[in-house]
């Protein structure tokens, strides 16, 4: 069976490869474009990119109902660990370090970006992460400026990658487009847009600049839509 990868809103994602619901930065509640409510999502894992708002709110109440076993940098699993989340249900690591999960391989790569959780409590280094899946290699760059380490993340065969475009607090399309070609991934789909009026943006715009200036091919989702790999 293959790995469907579909966007909640936001930065949400949930991948589910057939074994295994992985849950990547749940903000499903409150944000103004999530298609369900954290209530009625699956999770095995929940990877975390960073500590803003805008990615954790709603991995505690799911980790809680799921057991789902939340994946994050050292200073976002002393969090949840102190919101109620037991020991052995947080996956610590940090950026450059490799888990291997029964559902694959996965790396924290670095972000150029900010992290403090919701209650002010420091979230240590933003991050963003590389998942090996059976299909290949999906890319989750987290919320991030652009930097030229793209290139060796690229090296490592991207097949999906998941860029921010909003821009105000990420990069922003333009940006993307020079991600892309640092990354070389064979299909790249854009998130971190459309979700407050700050970092709206026009995706079907980006997708012509992509095509016009990548070799990679662009996927836009509208909320509740997959991607299969
Ligand atoms: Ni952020
Ligand atoms: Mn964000």
């Amino acid at each position: 069976m293959s790995t469907e990868i579909t966007w909640l809103g936001h930065s949400c994602y949930a991948v589910q490869t057939g074994k295994h619901a992985l849950l990547i930065d749940p903000y499903l509640d409150e944000s103004p474009t999530s298609p369900v409510k954290a209530a009625e999502v699956d999770a095995d894992y929940i990877l975390i990119t960073h500590g803003h708002f805008d990615h954790v709110t709603d991995a505690v109440s799911i980790a809680t109902r799921t057991g789902a076993i939340v994946v994050a940098n050292f200073e976002i699993c002393n969090w949840f660990q102190e919101q109620g989340i037991a020991a052995d249900k947080v996956q610590m690591m940090n950026l450059g370090g490799s888990v291997e999960l029964p559902f694959g391989r996965v790396k924290m790569t670095i972000a150029q970006h900010s992290s403090v959780l919701p209650d002010g409590v420091y979230g240590g280094s933003a991050g963003g992460y590389v998942l090996s899946l059976e299909e290949g290699n999906v890319y989750f760059a987290g919320d991030t400026g652009l930097f030229l380490d793209m290139k060796l993340i690229g090296m490592e065969g991207i097949e999906l990658a998941v860029l921010p475009i909003g821009d105000c607090f990420t990069m922003g399309p333009e940006d993307s487009i020079q991600a892309i070609k640092m990354l070389s991934p064979t299909r790249v789909t854009p998130c971190h847009y459309n979700t407050w009026a700050p970092i709206d943006q026009n995706a079907t715009a980006w997708a012509d600049q992509v095509r016009s200036h990548t070799a990679a091919n662009p996927v836009v989702l509208l909320p509740g839509e997959k991607i299969e790999l």
